[in-house]
């Protein structure tokens, strides 16, 4: 058993990282001039929830290095202990995460509501765990996750036996009603989500025999590499219509294992826009996870004239891992097509600021999904441009941004309705921007990438207290 004393020093650290979530907290960034040097990314937080979750669901001990120590994934953490299991970390070296699981289906029931903050993820990937123990539990969240749709996961849980109880529309708090009776299903997502597909195939691992879902559009598969790294049988395979058809089998003995954590290409994406709208920049990002199904935003910054190199390419943790060196320079307007927004789906909010830096028109579709995030990312980025002068259109599931190849007026107050990416985004236009651009609430930034203006600053950037 782990120590009682790290156990308790543990849990002190996830209620103080939790409770110290900032109030709000206005911030400004000023117009830059080029960026340089190297920075590392931080954690990559799907893989960092995953890793956490999948050392709950597995016997004996995992290990797990550069964790994202994000409040997202420190409320999976608190979650996790909540279900019984033991999590403590250690401060010194390489910050190692150790994880004594209750396995698959051990689970005990919380005994208090579930609070996962700003964290979708959190929700959705717990509620298949939830839902396949023999208990009831509560989740609720902050004011951006209780308006965020549960019905996605709701709908094929309850098909496997789960029953719920949720606010008016799938909202949250939601009340699961699990049972370790649940039926295995063949479910064909309505939505690309890989949180859905995630939901699915944990409720999978606490049911007998083959549960499938399939992906018309493939999504981030970070679950499928886990799964099979702590001893599940996965099978992928190919739809006659191109379609992906995963299929977990149920009560696989998961075995405890060491997980290395690559780094954030969702994160990453701040500073290399910030250096590739920079000219004269010159930034390394290192360790950045490179999947094909996350990297949809460098193919697109590429094509719009980005001088990016992927160095050093590599493997961390069964996924692909690269040092992004980015040049600054002038970029030009794309089109980016619908069918490359799974692989980039976070990335719409820094790709807009890049284009508003561009010399010409950006066209973007196939973003009806934005409006679902932490808050509606659409309605979110449109607002953003609008108040910094950028000329645009957005459509239900279409954004047109037009650049001038001159810096955008900036001088603007961006609302940032509890998410993270809008706040960092609008920060990263003010470096480029003739005015000094703020934002409301810098606070939703620790959830994803604590450290974000120090690391931004140390290139170069001024990003501070307005
Ligand atoms: C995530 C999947 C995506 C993404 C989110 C993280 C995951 O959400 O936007 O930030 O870790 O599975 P959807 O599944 O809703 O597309």
């Amino acid at each position: 058993m782990l120590g009682g004393r790290r156990a308790a020093l543990a849990q002190c650290f996830l209620e103080a990282a939790l409770s110290a979530r900032a109030t709000t907290a206005k911030l400004i960034a000023r117009p830059a001039a080029r960026l340089e040097g190297r920075v590392r990314a931080p954690g990559d937080k799907s893989v960092s929830h995953r890793a956490l979750m999948f050392g709950a669901l597995a016997l004996g001990e995992t290990t797990v290095s550069g964790l994202l120590e994000g409040e997202d994934v420190l409320s999976t953490a608190a979650a996790l202990r909540a279900l019984g299991a033991d999590i403590v970390f250690e401060r010194d070296g390489d910050r190692l995460w150790r994880i004594r699981g209750f396995g698959v289906g051990g689970g005990r029931e919380p005994g208090d509501v579930l609070d996962l903050g700003n964290s979708g993820t959190s929700a959705r990937l717990l509620s298949g765990i939830l839902a396949s123990h023999p208990f009831t539990s509560f989740m609720t969240g902050d004011a951006s996750l209780r308006g965020r749709p549960m019905q996605r996961v709701i709908e094929p849980l309850s098909r496997m036996g789960a029953r719920f109880v949720a606010r008016e529309g799938g909202r949250m708090p939601l009340a699961v009603i699990g049972t370790d009776e649940m039926v295995p299903i063949e479910y064909r997502l309505p939505v690309a989500s890989a949180q859905v597909k995630s939901a699915i195939l944990l409720a999978g691992l606490n049911t007998a025999g083959e549960t499938t879902v399939i992906e018309p559009e493939a999504t981030r598969d970070h679950t499928e590499r886990m799964l099979r790294h702590f001893g599940a049988d996965v099978r992928v395979t190919r739809a006659a219509d191109g379609a992906t058809r995963i299929t977990v089998v149920g009560w696989p003995e998961l075995k405890g294992r060491d997980v290395a954590v690559p780094g954030d290409p969702s994160s990453a994406a701040f500073a290399v826009v910030a250096a590739a709208i920079r000219p004269g920049s010159d930034v390394t990002v290192e360790n950045v996870g490179v999947n094909p199904l996350r990297a949809g935003l460098y193919e697109t910054l590429r094509e719009m004239g980005a001088d990016i190199a992927f160095e050093n390419a590599r493997e961390v943790g069964g996924e692909p891992v690269a040092d992004l060196h980015v040049r600054g320079g002038g970029l030009k307007g794309v089109e980016v097509p619908a069918h490359r927004a799974p692989s980039m789906i976070d990335e719409y909010p820094i790709l807009a600021v890049a284009a508003a830096c561009a010399e010409g028109t950006t066209r973007m579709s196939g973003l009806a999904e934005l409006r679902a995030k932490e808050s509606d990312r659409l309605a979110s980025v449109a607002a953003g441009l609008a108040a910094n002068g950028v000329r645009h259109e957005m459509g239900a599931d279409t954004l047109v941004v037009h650049g001038t190849g001159a810096a955008p007026a900036g001088g603007g107050l961006v609302k940032t309705h509890l998410d993270h990416r809008i706040a960092m985004s609008f920060l990263v236009l003010g470096l480029a921007a003739r005015e000094p651009v703020a934002v409301d609430d810098g606070s939703p930034i620790d959830t994803s990438f604590p450290g974000f203006a120090a690391l931004l600053n140390g290139l170069g950037a001024k990003i501070g207290p307005a």
